[in-house]
This record gives structure tokens, C-alpha cells and sequence, in this order.
């Protein structure tokens, strides 16, 4: 397998496809598709979130020893996250496209700040201080 930077980017854009899903089926109104695709992108989140939360950054804070720098800040940007995801869901279920929509956009915002910190410096970061990758793409890919 490939480099963590590759892997986890990867699904950065997965994630995005599965919003931008979500996103179309709530400007059409078409609620049972939006209320699948919504379902679908908040799993492949949560799962990417816990993919770093529980391997990725572990990894990362034993190998360099730090834990109060950089997967500090993207944890605390996971729960920002986390709460805009709840708020949208609650969005979601009172049918309330607009509302949606204009929390979407926040979301947006902060993902994709938040992935290209991640892109740019906190991935290859972690390829260079882990000696094998390879091993933790593996795990990472059986989370
Ligand atoms: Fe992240």
C-alpha cells in the first residue's frame, strides 16, 4: 500500500463526494435521497475521524513524542466539526433546506481548511517519522 499521505487524502475526497451528494439531494428537495446520502457521508466522517483519532494520530504523538501540537489542534477541529455535523442532522430531519445549506457551507469551510492542514503538513509529517507506513495504511485500512 501506499503512503499515509495518499491513503488519507483519498478519503478527504471521498467524504467530499458523499457531502456534495447530500448537498444536490437538499437543493432538490428530494428528502428520502438527502436523508441516505447525509447518512452515508456522516458514516464515512465519523470513520475517517476515527481512523486518525485512534490510529493515525497515536502513531504520530508516540513517534515525536508530542502530543500537545498538531493532532491537538485536529482534535479539537474534529469536535467543531462533530457538533456542525449534529446541528445539520437536526437541520436534516425538520426538512429545513435552507438552514441546511447555509451550515453546509460553514462545514465546508472548516473542512477544507482543516484537511489541507492535514494534507500539507500533519500526513507526510507522519510518514516521515514513521519508519514503516506501509504497516499503519494496513491498520488504518482495517479500521
Ligand atoms: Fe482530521
Amino acid at each position: 500500500m501506499g503512503s499515509i499521505q495518499t491513503y488519507m487524502t483519498a478519503g478527504h475526497r471521498q467524504c467530499d463526494d458523499s457531502y456534495t451528494s447530500a448537498e444536490n439531494a437538499v437543493s432538490a428537495q428530494n428528502w428520502s435521497e438527502a436523508d441516505s446520502a447525509w447518512q452515508q457521508f456522516a458514516t464515512e466522517l465519523e470513520h475517517h475521524l476515527g481512523q486518525e483519532e485512534q490510529l493515525l494520530f497515536p502513531a504520530f504523538e508516540q513517534q515525536t513524542g508530542n502530543t500537545q501540537g498538531p493532532t491537538a489542534v485536529m482534535r479539537m477541529e474534529h469536535e467543531q466539526m462533530r457538533a456542525l455535523v449534529a446541528d445539520l442532522s437536526g437541520a436534516l430531519q425538520a426538512r429545513d433546506s435552507d438552514r441546511f445549506l447555509g451550515l453546509g457551507e460553514t462545514l465546508m469551510v472548516l473542512m477544507q481548511q482543516h484537511n489541507m492542514k492535514e494534507e500539507q503538513i500533519l500526513y507526510p509529517m507522519t510518514d516521515q517519522v514513521i519508519g514503516n507506513s506501509s504497516e499503519l495504511v494496513t491498520r488504518l485500512d482495517a479500521f
